[in-house]
This record gives structure tokens, C-alpha cells and sequence, in this order.
């Protein structure tokens, strides 16, 4: 038995003897059978199946009789295979012309099977069976190869963007690294050039205590540059390059740990460090833009233990989910000026530790929700999202680090969107 009872099958012949045979024997096989009397009918019914082919199917199979008052059987299969939507249906000729010329020639305009009259009707069901199961086959074929190849092009995009982001790693892991040599100079100088600046100063209020009255070009000089405030000024730029150069110290050891490429050994780190790395990598996103003021990041931090995590990764995911927080508020600072806030909170909850990434933004739709982790999927404008920040860290959170990523989202409600990531202590 067939386990279809929609697919079917057209019989064209002008003999009424041989469709009402043919049919009947079709039927008992489990087919459902249609018939036409001649090549111009059966090209009518395979246009209005084209029409509507929810309504009218198209066959499954074609058994097409040669000799027919009209356009005979060869040229009706010509035209089936010339036209794209019918090209594909599997065509058997049934026919009295049993010499070679007429079976090649058959053959050769696409059919699949050539079954000589008089027939066998278990010889032709057998046949119909075998084509039939092929279309199939085809078909499922057919299918699957547009899911594989859908499936293989998002993940060669993964892919991509993986090696993108490691080699920008790398970049970036090398430019720090590079910048550490300066730095330490500067660093490592102002301490002793606050100490000559003390002593510099010191033989100079030597020299006023002894010689307080200077020849005149001397007292016109420290008149004209205001000695007494450069002194003054001298320690408060050294205490401000101090400060500056701490900065780039903690960007470059945040960019170092940011891009740092950990190979498959987990270690177990300060989340909290973790985080804060990279909100300093983001600082110049929360500042003021000029149009909208500074984003407020409100840090909830609870007592975490260190996390076994793979940290590059795992920096990873607190940057998509950060930046992607920013956007929103960013949105939603744009529609209604509502004030700009992002908390981040950790706790430990029952054997696992949390980190929230909450915003107020505008929010999501449930169908946006339903496709939020799908990779590519992006409201965003073309070249501000590539839709792959969400699919990447659900993936570092649940296959690499066996932990879960949830999202909540209430849209419009003024409530916004939290992240929250679960992790296995
Ligand atoms: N905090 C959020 N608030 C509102 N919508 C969000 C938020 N986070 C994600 N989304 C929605 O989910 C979609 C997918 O996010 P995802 O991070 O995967 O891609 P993207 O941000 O669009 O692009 P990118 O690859 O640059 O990260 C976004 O386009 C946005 O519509
Ligand atoms: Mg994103």
C-alpha cells in the first residue's frame, strides 16, 4: 500500500478501454488516479495545477500513452520537460511502438521508464511502484540538501566571525602588549621626576632664603613665567600624567585579558574583574554622545567564589550582552529621553552563580524572543548588527561552559530586557 493518499498519478490515453484498466488497477494499488484523453488535456490540467497547487496538486508520476489523436505522447513529454515546475514530474511511456527507435527516442526526452502494449498490469503497478518510490526519494533528497546547505552556511559564518574575532584577539593582545614597553617608561619616570621637581624646588627657595635680592634680569625672568605658580603647576601635571598612565595601564591589562587566547584549559577567575574589564573597554560607548547623556551602570555585585570559566570567551559574552544592553537604552532614549540605565548584578543561587544584565530599554516583542539566539537574526540596521552576538554567547555559555542563558523581555512596558547567565560553580 502507498503511504500517501494525496499523491496520484496522471494517465493520458485516447483508449477509454485502456484508462478504465489502468485506473482501476492503480486504485486497488492505493493511488488515486486522473485521467486525460489526450496530450493538449493533460498540458491544460498540469497549467491550472500550477495555478493553485495547494488546491490542485501537481502528479507524483506521468503514464503517457504515444500514438493520440492531437500532439502525440512525444511531444507532450517534451513540453512537461521544458517547463520548470513540471520538468521534475517522472514520466513512464506506455505505448505500442516497440521498436528500438521509438524506445530511445522516449527515453531521450526525459522519461523515466518506456512500457511496451499489451501490458501487464502487475508489471506496470511494479513499475509505477519503483518510479514512484524514486520521486520520493528525489524529493526527500532534494530537501534535505536545502537544509544542509542552510545549515552549513550559517555555520561557516560562525566560523568567520570566530576567526575574525580571534585574529582581532590577537591584534589586540599584541598592540597592548606592545604599548606596555612605553608605558612602563612613563610610568616608571614620574615617580623620580617628582622627586628632582621636590629638589629643584628646594634649591631654589635655598637661593630666595640667601640671595633675596636677584640681579634685575634674573627677578624679570621669574616675574615673567610666574615662578611661583609653574612650581605649583609642575606637581599637579606630574600628578595628572600619573593618573593618565594608571589608565592606559588598566585598558591594556583589560584588553590583554580580553583577547587573551586561553587554549582548552578553563581557569577559575573573578567574574567581577571580568565584568569590569569590560565595561572599561566600553567606557567610550556609556559616556555622553553629545545627543544623549551618560549611560548609568549600576553594579550589584554580590559575593561570588572564583568561577571555573574560560575568560577570552567568557568576555565575550559579557561584551555582546553589554553592548547589545546599550543599544536598547540607547533606542529607547531616542523615543521617549527615559533615563539610560544598565545594572549588572551577580549572586550565587543554588550551586550556581548568576550574573543579570538588566537595561530599561524599549523591550521585545515575543516573536522577536522567539528567534533572539537563531545566528543572523538581527533588527538592527545593515552594518550596525550581524545578528551573531546572541547565537555566539549562548553557545560559549551552554556548550562550553554547561551553563544556561536566559532571557526576559516585556516590550514596551518601560521594564526592558534582562540577560541572566547562569554558571556551575
Ligand atoms: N537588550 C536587548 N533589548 C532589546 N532587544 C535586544 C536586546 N538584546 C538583543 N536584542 C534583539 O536581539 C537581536 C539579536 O541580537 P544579537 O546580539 O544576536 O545581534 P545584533 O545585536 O543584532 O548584532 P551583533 O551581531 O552585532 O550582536 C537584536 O537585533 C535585537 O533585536
Ligand atoms: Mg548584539
Amino acid at each position: 500500500m502507498i503511504e500517501s493518499d494525496k499523491k496520484f498519478i496522471l494517465i493520458v490515453d485516447d483508449s477509454s478501454t485502456n484508462l478504465s484498466v489502468l485506473s482501476q488497477a492503480l486504485k486497488t494499488a492505493g493511488y488515486k488516479v486522473r485521467v486525460a484523453a489526450d496530450g493538449e488535456s493533460a498540458l491544460a490540467m498540469l497549467e491550472k495545477c500550477a495555478i493553485d497547487p495547494a488546491k490542485n496538486p501537481f502528479p507524483e508520476l506521468i503514464l503517457l500513452d504515444v500514438q493520440m489523436p492531437g500532439i502525440d505522447g512525444f511531444e507532450t513529454c517534451s513540453r512537461i520537460k521544458e517547463n520548470q515546475v513540471t520538468k521534475t514530474i517522472p514520466v513512464i511511456f506506455m505505448t505500442a511502438l516497440a521498436d528500438a527507435e521509438s524506445k530511445i527516442k522516449g527515453l531521450s526526452l526525459g522519461a523515466v521508464d518506456y512500457i511496451t502494449k499489451p501490458f501487464e498490469q502487475d508489471e506496470v503497478i511494479a513499475r509505477v511502484n519503483i518510479h514512484w518510490r524514486l520521486k520520493q526519494l528525489t524529493d526527500n533528497l532534494e530537501q534535505q540538501v536545502t537544509q544542509r546547505t542552510c545549515a552549513l552556511q550559517q555555520a561557516q559564518v560562525q566560523v568567520v566571525q570566530q576567526e575574525k574575532l580571534s585574529a582581532l584577539g590577537q591584534l589586540v593582545a599584541g598592540v597592548a602588549h606592545e604599548i606596555n614597553n612605553p608605558l612602563s617608561f612613563m610610568v616608571s619616570n614620574i615617580a623620580p621626576a617628582k622627586e628632582y621637581l621636590a629638589e629643584i624646588t628646594e634649591v631654589l627657595s635655598l637661593y630666595q632664603k640667601h640671595y633675596p635680592e636677584p640681579p634685575s634680569d634674573i627677578a624679570i625672568k621669574i616675574k615673567d613665567i610666574d615662578l611661583e605658580f609653574v612650581i605649583e603647576d609642575f606637581s599637579h601635571l606630574l600628578n595628572s600624567m600619573q593618573i593618565g598612565t594608571e589608565r592606559i595601564k588598566d585598558i591594556s591589562l583589560s584588553l590583554r585579558n580580553f583577547a587573551r587566547s586561553d587554549g582548552d584549559i578553563p581557569s577559575a577567575i573573578d567574574l567581577q574583574e571580568t565584568l569590569d574589564s569590560t565595561l572599561l573597554l566600553l567606557k567610550h560607548r556609556l559616556k555622553n554622545q553629545g545627543s544623549r547623556p551618560d549611560i548609568e551602570v549600576i553594579q550589584n555585585y554580590g559575593e561570588l567564589p572564583p568561577i571555573k570559566c574560560y575568560p577570552g570567551p567568557m568576555n565575550q559574552v559579557f561584551m555582546n550582552l553589554l553592548a547589545n544592553a546599550i543599544d536598547a537604552v540607547e533606542d529607547a532614549w531616542e523615543k521617549d529621553h527615559r533615563p539610560l540605565r544598565i545594572t549588572i548584578s551577580t549572586e550565587v543561587l543554588r550551586e550556581s552563580a548568576m550574573v543579570r544584565i538588566a537595561d530599561n530599554g524599549l523591550g521585545m516583542t515575543d516573536e522577536i524572543q522567539q528567534h533572539l539566539f537563531e545566528p543572523l537574526f538581527t533588527t538592527k540596521a545593515v552594518g550596525k548588527g550581524t545578528g551573531l552576538g546572541l547565537s555566539i554567547a549562548r553557545q560559549i555559555v551552554t556548550d562550553k561552559h554547561c551553563g544556561k542563558l536566559f532571557c526576559k523581555s516585556i516590550a514596551g512596558a518601560g521594564k526592558g530586557t534582562e540577560f541572566a547567565i547562569e554558571l556551575p560553580i
